[in-house]
């Protein structure tokens, strides 16, 4: 016979307050829908599978309401819940690991009396940067419109598109069946209503079975992935056509080419330093590379949207909506800015970069990979 459990048991098994299952309960995130035969309401098997699951998305730092979205999913059972939790967990423990190991060796450094750089202090910060940064995000990042239209068009005739990394769903298609990919609890908050529907998972680890979708698409976040190779091997396993948008770090020239990072911001080169090159993420899943122009009045205020329009890197909010000025550290952050300032001020900044004033769209080394 199915053992019935009463509240006051859950909550001690569960390690939780009877109050939060009562809430639980008036919210209609888990009710106790069995009975005793004096009538008493108690939890069955399946409200306990549904609790742990409540649970475990709380302790990865979701949103009660986002929760009921992820547990009343139609689409996942009690097993494919499981595995992308089990997914999810892995990854943060993952991280967690990464994060040791970085700490442990910056106690041997200080030991030595060795200060790291702030660069060495956040590159083991990955997906948790988001949980941190996230919530400045939308204040400037939205759809470009022209850089939209070439991913659809990559995407072909695709009816089903997977996008991992989605964030706020900037980049999805309007007009398939697009199911997102997003680990970070702050950016899957910050989600539209009505965006397509999003499963909490990482690129890592994809809860989906092979070629579950006609086409899977990564915006900008590649390049955040614990394992960016181990990531796009997972696109290509559960899709048939695989488009990510992406910066050309590799070549020796990235750097030199935007203004930003070449004359203000140099310690952007230690952040990308042990991040497989773009040709090693296209050979990995036998993909072509596009360059992507970017437009002098480019909507989406990534990092080198403002190529045209140097003030808007003196505003808090377009620096902080991007990672890499967190990344960097607040000493580069201020020096950068106060150089840029003072170089736009005395006419210096025009003056260096004057080629760039007539021209419409830039080549700056962003890339589409197309597989
Ligand atoms: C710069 S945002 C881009 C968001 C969205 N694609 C867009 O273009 O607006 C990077 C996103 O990658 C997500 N991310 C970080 N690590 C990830 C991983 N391992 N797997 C999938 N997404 C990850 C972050 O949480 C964040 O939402």
């Amino acid at each position: 016979m199915e053992e019935h459990l009463t509240v006051g048991r859950v909550a001690e098994l569960a390690g939780v307050s009877v109050r939060t299952l009562h809430h639980y309960d008036e919210i209609g995130l888990v009710r106790p829908s069995a009975r005793t035969a004096a009538g008493y309401r108690t939890y069955s098997a399946d409200d306990v599978g549904r609790l742990r699951e409540v649970l475990a998305y709380r302790r990865l730092g979701f949103a009660l309401r986002d929760i009921a979205d992820l547990v009343d999913d139609p689409a996942a059972d009690a097993v494919a819940h499981l595995r992308r939790l089990r997914g999810l967990l892995v990854e943060r423990r993952d991280r967690a690991a990464s994060m040791v190991t970085a700490i442990d060796r910056e106690l041997e450094a200080r030991a030595m009396g060795i200060r790291t750089t702030p660069e060495e202090q956040l590159k083991a910060f990955g997906a948790q940067l988001y949980e941190a940064i996230g919530a400045a995000y939308p204040a400037t990042r939205r759809t470009e419109p022209r850089i939209a239209a070439k991913v659809w068009e990559a995407l072909g005739d695709a009816r089903t598109v997977l996008n991992v990394g989605a964030g706020t769903g900037s980049y999805e298609p309007p007009d398939r069946e697009v199911t997102a990919v997003e680990p970070s609890a702050v950016m899957w908050a910050q989600r539209p209503a009505g965006a397509a529907r999003c499963v909490a998972a990482a690129a890592e680890n994809l809860p989906f079975a092979d070629r579950s979708f006609d086409a899977a698409m990564a915006f900008s976040t590649v390049h955040h992935w614990r394992d960016p190779i181990a990531g796009l091997r997972e696109m290509r396993r559960v899709a048939r056509r695989v488009v990510v948008f992406t910066h050309d770090a590799s070549d020796t020239g990235w750097r030199h080419r935007f203004w930003l990072t070449r004359d203000y911001l140099p310690e952007v080169a230690g952040l990308v330093a042990d991040r497989p090159p773009v040709d090693r993420l296209a050979r990995a899943i036998g993909a072509r590379l596009e360059p992507v122009l970017i437009p002098w009045d480019c909507a989406d205020g990534f990092l080198e949207a403002y190529w045209r329009r140097p003030q808007a890197y003196l505003e808090e909010p377009v620096r902080r909506a991007v990672s890499v000025w967190t990344r960097v550290g607040p000493e580069a952050e201020r020096r950068a800015v106060a150089g840029l300032r003072d170089d736009l001020a005395s006419g210096r900044w025009s003056e260096r970069n004057r080629d760039l004033l007539d021209l419409d769209a830039a080549e700056l080394g962003l890339r589409l990979l197309v597989a």
